[in-house]
């Protein structure tokens, strides 16, 4: 249940990527009142976002989340609801709502039950859009971590989970949302560019490497998921 797409450049690419998420959004609202996208941090999909902003949508319908976000405060660099907040919810993509995974809780697992609660009406997005750290990393589940069995268990409780030590920069404490909650969707996409990480993938789809968080992915059959690539 993979499909690839190949664009020849990052511009393509990211104005692929907001085509096929304005597209989920649109087709969720015409089913329902309100469309929710759970969208990934990192440095790949900044140039999405800056073309989604731009698309004509009913944004005031719009709920946007966070596959994970790192434990900074929300003014942080790093935080993964600040790239929303400068690269999405701007023009009339800023009367969509935000949110987000870390609230006022004090602790991390205070904090990710806390996202769970507001998580669940949301279900199922409209569409979850994943990247892919060169680890095999989703969302903040990584490989050989104690949490992973529990965040990928397919038919698992859990929609958010403490991670309390990330294995790759930032090295911050993160919430991660899981299998269980990255499959309620519509649509999942998988945005990877670069030689390496493709290698990765269609190591993970061959079946060699079950240790790879990104392979729980590829494997379930809750969701088809759409692999969108460029150099
Ligand atoms: C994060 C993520 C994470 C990211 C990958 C890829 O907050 O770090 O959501 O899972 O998607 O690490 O990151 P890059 O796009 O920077 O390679």
């Amino acid at each position: 249940m993979t499909a690839w797409r190949l664009f020849e450049d990052r511009d393509k690419l990211a104005a692929g990527v907001a085509a096929a998420l304005a597209e989920t959004v649109r087709a969720r609202l015409a089913e329902t009142e309100r469309a929710a996208l759970a969208l990934a941090g990192g440095s790949t999909p900044g140039p999405a976002y800056d073309r989604l902003a731009c698309l004509d949508l009913p944004w005031a319908r719009v709920t946007v989340t966070l596959t994970d976000e790192r434990w900074v405060e929300p003014t942080s660099a790093l935080a993964n609801a600040g790239l929303l907040r400068r690269r999405l919810l701007t023009g009339p993509a800023a009367a969509a709502r935000l949110e987000s995974l870390k609230g006022f809780a004090a602790t991390l697992e205070a904090a990710a039950r806390e996202a769970e609660a507001r998580l669940a009406p949301l279900l199922p997005f409209a569409a979850v859009l994943l990247g892919m750290g060169e680890d095999g990393h989703i969302a903040s589940l990584f490989p050989r971590a104690p949490e992973l069995s529990q965040g990928l268990d397919p038919d698992g409780e859990r929609l958010c989970l403490p991670v309390p030590l990330a294995r790759l920069e930032p090295f911050v404490p993160r919430l991660t949302l899981t299998l269980a909650a990255l499959t309620a969707t519509r649509a999942l996409l998988l945005l990877i560019t670069g030689d390496a990480k493709r290698a990765l993938v269609e190591q993970a789809l061959s079946g060699d490497s079950h240790a790879l968080p990104v392979a729980a992915v590829l494997r379930q059959t809750r969701v088809p998921v759409t692999i969108l690539w460029s150099p």
